[in-house]
């Protein structure tokens, strides 16, 4: 059993396959945190309990033991008013007005497997022997207030998950003003943060700083969980590099307004926590209701943040990502935004595809622009009817005439937003978010859908899936292109309106959920311009997402290094798209392009008729090679070599899960005068097996590979890239 409880030193110990996390009940039922990080056998966790004699200014709420204060615990759901001053975990109103709770054990159980969240994505078990379950019930008595900790470690994967659920089992209703997914205290502050923030177009770029007195946050106040800032965290030993080093990562399964906090005080401890932004939230809990939390993913590695990386993307892999295309390999696609953008008919669509199918191309992807009058981003969202005037014969036409080429057809929607120039606004005007008597900010033209209705949601669920039956698509991009504004919902009472922006997701969540269960042959792609929801709730529903707007080879090297820091290459759809590039106005290699773009769900993104003859055979070349590289690009382990945050150079690889094969990617920006030698270390190989490396047919030893090194003799010029594909010679 990886979860143990120790009745008489009153400790649970959690142990994944190389983590322990251990927790003490202390006095009248107060819940201590003890450990988390490299397994340990659990002989003496108890004696980690450590008080402070006389903390001055810090209060003690056992009136005959002075060396008890919250301040100094290390607490396991921290709360404010009895005596911690830092950042709570949680924060509840009472009917009469107070905020002060305090939350003591109550009973626990452990039980094989991991419960679902109702209404909330999460990792999940496909058998009951894969994990165990912790769940321990606290309450505050004097407030009716029950609170259950819920905690899952996996046998075979190097996690551990943490949610909350809130119960309000007195007569009086509650209003939760905080409640965050997990807090952990630790005994030392000597860590340096690392998060990964960015903005449209420049997501994920990795940052990290040492942590000081006071306090770190980050978070989301957007409505998602944003291009600005992803909803994860990691302490780091100083100095942590990709190998080596202790490294403790959270990151939360949503993809809403979230916060995340590192916190270092006056005794040089430091607390991580993690959750549902508190910032304009709040949610009444009226008799008998109950709230729960989204749900943190914990991950601790011994071997720098390469190793976490690769614990967070095998978990999320195979025990978040769902369906068909989980376990298959994902279709090469050509989309055709950055070829046509709104200017397009059916003949146009036909033709890229036709062209699409001769390179070796298998799914063809109708962007935005299809439906209403959509000739402009200033209208028709929401009515979600084909254009006849660009396809004259209908969608239905168009979806048979590429697949009597054999070839896949899939669609964009954006359906979670309304143009102000609809059909649907002008009949439902209060179906957005909206605050009465105040301005409806537009973003892009166009306002947010209420996904906190069902009458909302039941409309667009309709329209959807109406245009889904009617042709053969096999795949959908789902689009979501603004943040919030006025959020409120004319279906709410006042004293819920700041439930609203969470409503709103547990409405998507059920929507996505619906459609993508009743759809089940689709593949879904979640896009929110781009990466403005690269998070792990939507990969519960969606399990490929498009990773940014900017397509340039070289802006995509920091911006898919950065993603990987805790997603899969899976999850990454990556396009090679026309130079000079659209958003920087770069001109790159064909080679290097196609080379990034390989890292990941490889496709194209420009007008595919365009291509010289000598243009259509290096295409070709990337098309049948991603072919045979994919399953190992998709599904093994990858490892990073060169960071572009730090050089001109980078590279990464992809190691099989038998070691039996890998390929290294290598790229370099600038070309220097006096060219320094390339040269690479690999990592993740088998040290005992020799590799062929394919295009030479020269023979190396693993050991060799990873040790001594290879050298690399690329062209002397701009933007040149390998892609070098090793086979273990048994
Ligand atoms: C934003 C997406 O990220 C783009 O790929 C494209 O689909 C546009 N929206 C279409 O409006």
């Amino acid at each position: 059993m990886p979860i143990h409880y120790n009745s008489s030193s009153r400790t649970f110990h959690l142990q994944s396959t190389g983590t322990s996390y251990a927790m003490q009940i202390i006095k009248t039922g107060v819940l201590t945190h003890l450990y988390w990080g490299s397994k340990v056998r659990g002989t003496a966790l108890d004696k980690l309990f450590q008080t402070m004699e006389r903390a001055s200014f810090s209060p003690n709420p056992f009136p005959e033991d002075r060396s008890i204060s919250f301040d100094t615990l290390p607490q396991e759901y921290p709360a404010y008013g009895t005596s911690d001053f830092r950042h709570p975990a949680y924060q509840v109103q009472l009917a009469n007005g107070s905020t002060v709770t305090e939350l003591l054990y109550r009973t626990h159980r452990i039980y094989a497997g991991k419960p679902r969240l109702e209404g909330l994505p999460g990792t999940y078990t496909e058998s009951e022997d894969e994990a165990d379950t912790l769940e321990i019930e606290l309450a505050d008595e004097t407030a009716g207030l029950k609170v259950i900790l819920i905690y899952t470690a996996f046998r075979d994967y190097d996690a551990i998950t943490r949610s909350v659920r809130f119960e309000n089992e007195g007569g009086q209703p509650l209003r939760l003003l905080r409640a965050l997914s997990a807090s952990v205290d630790f005994p030392h502050r000597s860590f340096e943060v690392l998060n990964l923030y960015g903005s449209w177009s420049r997501e994920r770029w990795i940052e990290r700083r040492p942590l000081t007195s006071g306090m770190y946050s980050i978070g989301s106040s957007r409505g998602s969980s944003s291009h600005h800032q992803n909803p994860f965290l990691a302490l780091l030993s100083p100095g942590a590099d990709e190998d080596c080093g202790e490294v403790y990562g959270i990151n939360l399964v949503y993809s809403g307004n979230f916060a995340a906090h590192a916190e270092s005080d006056q005794f040089h401890t430091s607390r991580l926590s993690i959750g549902l932004n508190p910032f304009d939230f709040s949610w009444l809990l009226e008799p008998g209701e109950s709230f729960q939390t989204p749900e943190a993913v914990m991950v601790h590695s011994a071997e720098g943040i390469g190793g976490m990386s690769r614990k967070f993307h095998s978990l999320y892999r195979k025990r978040l990502c769902r369906g068909l295309y989980r376990d298959e390999p994902r279709p090469i696609l050509v989309n055709n935004w950055e070829a046509t953008y709104f200017d397009f008919n059916a003949d146009k669509i036909e033709s890229i595809a036709r062209a699409g199918k001769e390179l070796g191309i298998e799914l063809f992807v109708l962007d935005d622009g299809w439906f209403g009058k959509r000739d402009n981003d200033d209208r028709s969202l929401g009515d979600w009817f084909v254009d006849r005037n660009k396809l004259p014969n209908g969608l239905e036409d168009l979806v048979q005439r590429i697949r009597s080429f054999d070839m896949q057809f899939g669609l964009w929607f954006e359906p979670e937003m309304v143009s102000p120039n609809s059909d649907l606004y002008r009949a439902n005007p209060d179906w957005c978010l909206h605050v009465p008597n105040r301005r409806r900010t537009e973003g892009r033209k166009q306002l947010i859908l209420d996904y906190s209705r069902s009458d909302v949601r039941e409309a667009v669920y309709k329209m959807i899936t109406d245009i889904l039956r009617s042709a053969p698509i096999t795949y959908v991009k789902w689009d979501m292109n603004r943040n919030m504004t006025e959020v409120g919902s004319a279906a709410l009472p006042a004293e819920r309106q700041r439930e609203t922006a969470h409503r709103y997701m547990l409405g998507l969540y059920e929507l996505l959920e619906r459609i993508t269960g009743e759809f089940p042959h689709v593949l879904f792609e979640s896009c929110s311009g781009g990466g403005g929801r690269f998070d792990p709730g939507m990969l519960y529903y969606m399990p490929q997402i498009w990773t940014s707007d900017d397509t340039d080879a070289v802006e995509r090297l920091k911006i898919q290094y950065g993603t990987s820091i805790v997603y899969p290459i899976t999850t990454m759809g990556a396009h090679v798209s026309a130079v000079p590039n659209h958003q920087v106005h770069r001109t790159t290699s064909l080679e290097m392009r196609g080379h990034v773009a390989m890292s990941g769900n490889f496709g194209y993104e420009l007008d595919l008729t365009k291509f010289t003859e000598e243009e259509k055979a290096i295409v070709k070349g990337q098309v049948a090679e991603y072919k045979s590289l994919r399953k190992l690009i998709q599904f093994g382990d990858q490892y990073r070599l060169l960071s572009p945050f730090e050089g001109n150079e980078t590279a990464w690889m992809v190691v099989a899960g038998d070691k039996g094969e890998a390929v290294v990617a290598w790229f370099r920006v600038l070309a220097i005068a006096h060219q320094p030698l390339c040269h690479l270390r690999l990592k993740g190989l088998d040290p005992n097996r020799d590799y062929v490396l394919e295009a030479t047919g020269d023979v190396y030893g693993g050991d060799e590979l990873m040790n001594a090194g290879i050298n690399l003799w690329p062209p002397h010029r701009d933007f040149q890239s390998l892609l070098w594909r090793f086979s273990a010679r048994d």
